[in-house]
């Protein structure tokens, strides 16, 4: 089981580079970017060439982390990069993979969109000698020495964070909360309602219902309106992402209800939407979870071609902000 267990494998290979840089784009739904065979890995060319599988374009997180990974993977910064969205299907990423081996790409790279089920395809990339590199989700695999390195925020801390405001906040009140789950067995839902249950345990804050809304508006919206027909008292959602906790303001302003006041939001991410929200007064808090992973891939990538040894995980810094504290940050917001 390896998990938490990264190999620190280095590959051979080709030359240095130089790399940097954010910027701007976005992920439309049919899969690929440069196309599953645009890339030409392995054909001479002096750039890297990289396949990277994205979960989808679920979110305003999902955007601006695509928008990192394009922008930073550049030809200009000496990357040949091959996009695929899986629309947040498992074998669409599955697919990608083998089409990234099949095309012998430098690096495959993938942020997957569960955390079981990869073991044949990690052991597919490994048989062929392409270094896999895990972005913002991790995985469950018994392969060994699956990937190089895994990039990306810790899950648990977040929702821990989350469960320490809410319950510095509304302890001894007896608040009745509820949470809108992200996307079922992916690691940010399962470690996040792990690290909110852990730390509201003991407290007087009581979960009393808790389903997914597979991180979009749409689907944070719908499980609202279910919650507010099931429960006339519910004080709090723990939404595990912006969007699902956009999703539930909506559907609480549909019900007559003030968000923020007459039924508290806390919720994970940070983005643009989500922080006027919480300025706005209609979220309470949020804790940060960075989409920004494209400049420490790209220098994952570099060091792994030329045979460097690379961190085997690297643990993205996240912030958390209260309603005046999104106020002060909004204008400098990136994403
Ligand atoms: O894996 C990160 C999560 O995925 C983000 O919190 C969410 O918005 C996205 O869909």
């Amino acid at each position: 089981m390896a998990r938490h267990t990264f190999a620190r494998t280095t590959f051979a290979a080709l030359s240095a580079v130089t790399l940097l840089a954010l910027g701007a784009c976005s992920s439309e739904p049919p899969s690929s970017d440069a196309g599953d065979g645009g890339s030409d890995g392995g054909s001479g060319s002096d750039l890297i060439s990289v396949g990277f599988s994205q979960v989808g374009a679920e979110s305003g997180w999902r955007s601006a982390n695509t928008m990192s990974i394009k922008d930073t993977l550049t030809e200009e910064n000496g990357f040949e990069l091959s996009f695929s969205d899986a629309q947040q299907k498992q074998e669409n990423q599955i697919s990608a993979i083998r089409n990234y081996i099949a095309q012998g790409m430098d690096v495959i790279a993938f942020s997957p969109v569960v955390e079981t089920g990869w073991d044949a395809v990690l052991e597919e990339a490994k048989g062929a000698g392409i270094p896999v590199v895990l972005t913002d989700r991790a995985v469950e695999t018994t392969v060994d020495d699956a990937y190089v390195s895994f990039i990306g925020s810790d899950f648990i801390e977040e929702g821990a964070r989350a469960g320490e405001w809410a319950a510095e906040q509304y302890d001894g009140e007896g608040y009745k909360v509820v949470e809108l789950q992200g996307t079922t067995g992916s690691a940010p839902a399962i470690d996040r309602q792990e690290g909110f249950a852990g730390a509201i345990e003991g407290t007087d804050l009581e979960m009393i219902d808790s389903q997914t809304g597979d991180f979009t508006r749409d689907g944070g919206k719908k499980v609202m309106e279910g919650f507010l027909t099931a429960h006339d008292d519910i004080d709090l959602v723990f939404a595990h992402n912006d969007d699902m906790g956009l999703g539930a303001i909506e559907a609480i302003e549909a019900a007559g209800l003030k968000p923020g006041e007459d039924i508290k939001i806390i919720t994970i991410d940070g983005v643009k939407d989500g922080m006027t929200a919480l300025a706005d007064g209609k979220i309470n808090y949020i804790v940060e979870c960075n989409p920004l992973l494209g400049p420490d891939l790209a220098e994952v990538i570099e060091k792994t071609v030329a045979g460097d040894a690379v961190d085997a995980r690297i643990v993205t810094q996240d912030e958390a902000f209260d309603q005046e504290g999104a106020k002060a940050a909004l204008p400098d917001r990136q994403y």
